[in-house]
């Protein structure tokens, strides 16, 4: 099992079309490969939690670098460890916005909850990584507590 965080900077702010195309791509190939994770959106950075076995997302890694859609990629945290317990297991790529455009998300963030990005903060609790996204959730706090499981 490999856990890979990073931070990007989107091409333009992402409106709802191209997060429509991203995660239904992601989510189909994720499912298709055994990976896993969580893409967050703030303004125009994503933040993006992946976790699978380590050839589908180094081959993943690849193309995100190659994406044009985003720039400034930035892996955090790059952790391999082969007894890690999945966190991510029942998501091949949820998905939670933070900002303005998440008015109309809500429900969209509903099913996500705390526990697999707790468990990311708590495996990590040093790491840069997990500074970025405590900001992201606590920036995010009212939403993800009301829609929390
Ligand atoms: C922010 C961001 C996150 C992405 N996350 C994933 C992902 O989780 N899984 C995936 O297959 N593609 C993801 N993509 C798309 C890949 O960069 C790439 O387009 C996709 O793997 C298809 O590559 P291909 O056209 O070479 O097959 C993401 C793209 C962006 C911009």
């Amino acid at each position: 099992m490999k856990t890979i965080i990073y931070s990007s900077v989107s091409a333009t702010v992402p409106d709802a079309s191209t997060l429509h195309e991203i995660l239904g791509v992601a989510r189909a190939a994720n499912a298709r490969h055994g990976v896993r994770g969580v893409l967050l959106t703030a303004d125009r950075m994503f933040m993006q939690v992946l976790e699978g076995e380590p050839a589908p997302l180094e081959r993943l890694m690849d193309n995100i670098y190659r994406d044009r859609r985003h720039s400034c990629v930035v892996p955090w945290l790059v952790e391999e460890a082969p007894d890690h317990e999945a966190m991510f297991a029942d998501w091949t790529m949820a998905y939670a916005s933070v900002g303005e455009q998440a008015a109309d998300l809500g429900a969209a963030l509903a099913p996500i909850g705390r526990s697999p990005l707790q468990a990311i903060l708590a495996a990590y609790p040093d790491r840069a990584a997990c500074r970025i996204l405590r900001g992201f959730l606590a920036a995010n706090e009212r939403r993800l507590g009301s829609a929390a499981r």
